[in-house]
């Protein structure tokens, strides 16, 4: 088995995918069609030459107009069932996915209908094909806090849908700290919590958003390593950072693959995982991420394990799942180690 088989089999997570960044180019036409909406482009294949981006900014800019194709509960629908068709043929057995509602109800699409199309999805993933999910609701940062604040409310009725909240959006300029009161409302919730931190931002919003917004993950992250106490405080505390390197490397965040620090976090023994953020505008899944990272960062086979089992251990599902899905990883090794193909 060489390796590229290897990454397809083992069975993963996923922590950090926005569900309105799984939407393809011809899933947009499709959209545009149903809803008599015109596309500014006039091919899929002139909307993919759009994709290159500068940094964050220049990339949410059309992930926004991407999201205005969605209009009617299957619609949202239809977009995660899409991506849960993916995580079927990847082997990706838990995914705790983002949705953006602001994003929606800034156009007059309700809230229910965005939640209930997402939702319904995942039951029928769950029922169906046994992928289990999550679903963390992301305040736009860009925004107010009191847009937020109105959001938490709109999700009241939908609380039991939910696992977490999470913060995402334009970083620069918006602290963790803008959304203190609504993360506490969320915790008093009992709702868990995540924000995007140290991606294009300082290493001093990844603080914030453990000290402030009490956060259990970081999403991205990679900017910790500038600042040598932080890394160590990750380390120790076993802080999970939901790391997407072709993600970063299409944002500009490193200049290729090959500069990317994911291996020397692992290595200095911080909780790294591995992700695909929005991977119908960055090239690819979280087999397609794997597979960068281990060409580009000469990865050991261990190397692939560690991160899967830190994806599963970074999740929000309970303990004995987790352990029950690490004994899997641990199977699935053990049954490959007669059919490898050494791969340095
Ligand atoms: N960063 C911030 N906001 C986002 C991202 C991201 O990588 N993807 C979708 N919204
Ligand atoms: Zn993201």
């Amino acid at each position: 088995m060489d390796i590229k088989d290897f990454i397809a089999g083992i069975p993963k997570a996923e922590l950090h995918m926005h569900i309105e960044g799984s939407l393809e180019p011809e899933m947009m036409f499709d959209l545009g069609r149903r809803n008599g909406i015109d596309l500014p482009f006039d091919s899929v294949e002139a909307v993919r030459r759009a994709y290159r981006f500068s940094d964050l900014q220049s990339f949410l800019d059309i992930y926004y107009q991407g999201a205005n194709m969605l209009i009617t509960e299957q619609d949202f629908h239809d977009m995660t069932w899409s991506y849960l068709e993916k995580c079927r043929g990847q082997n990706i057995r838990h995914t705790e996915i983002f949705f953006d509602p602001q994003t929606h109800t800034d156009r007059g699409i309700p809230f229910r209908t965005v939640i209930s199309g997402i939702h319904r999805a995942l039951e029928d993933a769950d029922r169906q094909h046994g992928i289990s999910s999550g679903l963390i609701m992301c305040f736009l940062r860009h925004l107010s806090e009191e847009s937020a604040l109105e959001t938490l409310d709109s999700a009241l009725p939908y609380r039991d849908m939910l696992t977490a909240v999470g913060l995402d959006s334009s970083e620069k300029g918006h602290p963790p700290e803008k959304f203190a009161r609504v993360f506490a409302q969320a915790r008093d919730l009992g709702l868990k919590t995540v924000a995007h931190a140290g991606e294009e931002g300082p290493p001093e919003y990844i603080r914030n958003a453990l000290d402030v917004l009490k956060v259990s993950r970081i999403d991205h992250g990679v900017r910790c390593e500038e600042d040598d106490s932080l890394v160590l405080r990750l380390a120790e505390q076993r802080i999970p950072l939901t790391v997407c390197p072709l993600s970063n490397t299409a944002l500009k965040v490193f200049g290729h693959m090959r500069e990317h620090n994911l291996k020397r976090l692992l290595d200095r023994g911080l909780c790294v995982t591995v992700n695909s953020d929005d991977p119908a505008y960055f090239g690819g899944y979280l087999n397609e991420n794997l597979n960068a990272v281990h060409s580009a960062l000469d990865l050991q086979r261990g190397d692939i394990v560690q991160l899967v089992k830190n994806g599963f251990e970074a999740s929000f599902l309970s303990g004995k799942r987790i352990r029950q899905f690490l004994r899997q990883v641990d199977e699935y090794v053990a049954a490959s180690v007669g059919s490898l193909i050494p791969d340095g």
